[in-house]
């Protein structure tokens, strides 16, 4: 059973990034745990600064894996050919973001990747990544 976490722009900064927001954790320190937390699992981490790179990933994985979590970063905001991808595919995906973005600035209030997706978990930190893959193990255990 494969899940595939995929990380947009500036993720990759995190633990360092606006701690107050985004949190003291680094993805890859996290990563283990959920590694250690769902040992049945094919769990696989990509991280990519670049769009195109995102979409690349997201056509490569998204006709065998058994799900998808994504946070684009501030691609949701901007990346019609992020939502035209995650349109494309037949894996379902899972939309997170770390902060609540419903709290924050206007522009980051709407996501062109929430109506391509199953569902989106917003402003539960980390712990979102989490619940998505809980999610992903209980809904789509037997449909591939
Ligand atoms: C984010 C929210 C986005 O608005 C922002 O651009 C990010 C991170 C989050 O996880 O809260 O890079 O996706």
């Amino acid at each position: 059973m494969k899940i595939l976490i995929i990380n947009g722009p500036n993720l990759n900064l995190l633990g360092r990034r606006e701690p107050d927001i985004y949190g003291s954790r680094t993805f890859e320190d996290f990563f283990g745990e959920l590694k250690v937390a769902f040992p049945g699992v094919d769990l696989e981490y990509f991280q990519s600064n670049h769009e195109g790179a995102l979409i690349d990933k997201l056509h490569e994985a998204g006709f065998s894996a058994r799900g998808i979590v994504l946070n684009a970063g501030a691609y949701t905001h901007t990346s019609i050919a992020l939502a035209d991808a995650i349109g494309a595919i037949t894996a379902p995906v899972v939309e997170v973001h770390i902060s609540n973005v419903h709290r924050r600035e206007a522009f980051r209030q709407h996501s062109y990747l929430s109506a391509k997706c199953v569902g989106s978990i917003v402003g539960l930190g980390l712990e979102g990544y989490r619940l998505a893959i809980t999610y992903f193990i209980t809904h789509y255990n037997t449909r591939f």
